[in-house]
């Protein structure tokens, strides 16, 4: 979320050339970005759209959501709107203050990059988001802790960046560029490979929807983005999710038998 974890590629990547204006004191970069740049809007609307259907489909009141690298919580938002009471865990102490204050029934908990559990009971949370925080489901304690947490039933809705894609194969070629400071990767696996992992902590797969086939960058602010946004609805690209570039999934705990 913070520019700083970017590697220097990376950042430099989004051009303040390619947007007009700039972030202001103390605003974010990714707010700024989601809020004032067609891309950023582009691919905020897809995430939300599906987060929200999920939420409405849930069949069950949800009393607790965890929001795994939650940012300054944009979707931790919308979380606590259907929740009990939501758990946003974060590593950076200026977005666990930015969290705080989100919603009442939002308990910001700052963790560190060392951090093995998530901070919630076993057998007690309804929802997990994980919305572009790319390195945690690719670790296998998370994934182990989803399954861990959840209530039979609960939901995981998490983002992968498809290794089989475009910009996959991109990736690939420039591997500097979509490699965080930390050493973290993008693009490390595909949806088939993702969802055999979380099969293994018993979360099954139930929707997946693919998005960002574009090609621009967060902070473009592109005339042609509209007629693609149009053009990769008409070809219905979002059904192909296995060969999308990004994808937004619904994965659920293994229901009681
Ligand atoms: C790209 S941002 C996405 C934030 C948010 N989910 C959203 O979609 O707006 C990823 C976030 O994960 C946080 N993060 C990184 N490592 C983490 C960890 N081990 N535990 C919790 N959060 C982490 C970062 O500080 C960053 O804010």
């Amino acid at each position: 979320m913070k520019r700083s974890l970017l590697s220097k590629t990376q950042t430099t990547g989004t051009s303040a050339n390619s947007h007009p204006g700039s972030p202001t004191d103390g605003e974010n970069y990714w707010d700024f970005v989601d809020s004032q740049t067609s891309m950023g809007r582009y691919l905020t609307a897809n995430e939300k759209k599906f987060i929200v259907e999920s939420l409405n489909g849930y069949p069950n009141p949800i009393e607790l959501a965890l929001d795994a690298g939650a940012g300054t919580g944009r979707h931790t938002r919308i979380v606590a709107t259907y929740a009990t009471q939501v758990v946003a865990m974060e590593i950076e102490d200026d977005l666990v203050a930015a969290l705080a204050r989100v919603a009442p029934n939002v308990q910001a908990v700052r963790v560190t990059p060392e951090t093995t559990t998530l901070p919630v009971d076993s057998n007690s949370t309804d929802c997990i988001l994980c919305i572009e925080a790319v390195f945690l489901p690719e670790q296998e304690w998370f994934r182990e802790e989803c399954g861990r947490v959840l209530r039979p039933g609960g939901m995981l809705i998490v983002t992968l960046q498809n290794r089989l894609s475009w910009k996959g194969l991109w990736a690939k070629l420039r591997p500097g560029r979509y490699r965080y400071a930390t050493g973290d990767v993008y693009y490390v696996h595909s949806l088939g490979e993702f969802s055999d992992m979380f099969r293994r902590v018993g979360l099954e797969l139930r929707d997946a929807l693919g998005y960002n086939w574009l090609p621009f960058n967060r902070a473009s602010n592109s005339l042609l983005l509209r007629p693609l946004a149009i053009l990769e609805a008409l070809l219905q690209l979002r059904r192909l999710p296995s060969l999308s570039p990004w994808i937004i999934m619904r994965f659920v705990f293994k229901e009681e038998s």
